[in-house]
């Protein structure tokens, strides 16, 4: 009886964490804080698209996401990362404030097949767990194939 419901215990978490692998399948960038920076920019608030990308933001490439960068293909495991800060102007200079989000890009072509190889996600604040991207990333994507060029890569890499 005992070993039953353990089966059953076995039989019902399998299933839950398939869906929670599916539905959450972007990891957060650990470390990314180390990774290339790639570039840099500041958007204003009469930007188009201030809402929600006014600030500072920087783009960091892993070894990978980097090699794909330079010779625009793409490899499982790429990971592209845009850190948003809030701009705070005063004395003649602007700092950078409190992170407003990470954006993040993750290559695997098989399991994003539906958004051209790339997962997005978008993690809140410092939460490394609370994820804000709810449509599959489709907005995100929708945007980005103005890059379609490039791999849906926006950023290029400077020396
Ligand atoms: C309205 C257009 C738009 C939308 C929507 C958008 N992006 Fe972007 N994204 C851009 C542009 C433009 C850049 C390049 C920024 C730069 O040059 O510094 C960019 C850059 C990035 C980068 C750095 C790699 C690259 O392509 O340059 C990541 C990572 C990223 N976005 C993730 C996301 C995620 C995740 C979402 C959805 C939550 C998202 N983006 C939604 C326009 C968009």
């Amino acid at each position: 009886m005992k070993r039953l419901a353990l089966l059953g215990t076995i039989f019902v978490s399998v299933p839950l964490l398939a869906v929670a692998m599916t539905t959450h399948s972007v990891a957060y960038p650990e470390g990314y804080r180390s990774w290339t920076h790639v570039k840099s920019m500041v958007i204003h608030p009469d930007h188009g698209l201030a809402d929600p990308f006014e600030g500072i933001h920087h783009v960091y490439a892993n070894d990978s996401a980097l090699a794909g960068l330079r010779s625009n293909t793409y490899e499982d495991g790429a990971v592209l990362v845009f850190d948003l800060l809030s701009q705070v102007p005063g004395g003649g200079a602007t700092q950078e404030g409190e992170r407003k989000f990470i954006g993040v890009m993750e290559y695997d072509a098989e399991r994003f097949a539906a958004t051209g190889g790339w997962g997005f996600e978008a993690f809140a604040g410092n939460s490394t767990v609370e994820r804000a991207v709810n449509d599959g990333g489709a907005s995100c994507f929708a945007c980005h194939q103005g890059a379609k060029e490039d791999n849906y890569v926006f950023s290029k890499y400077r020396d």
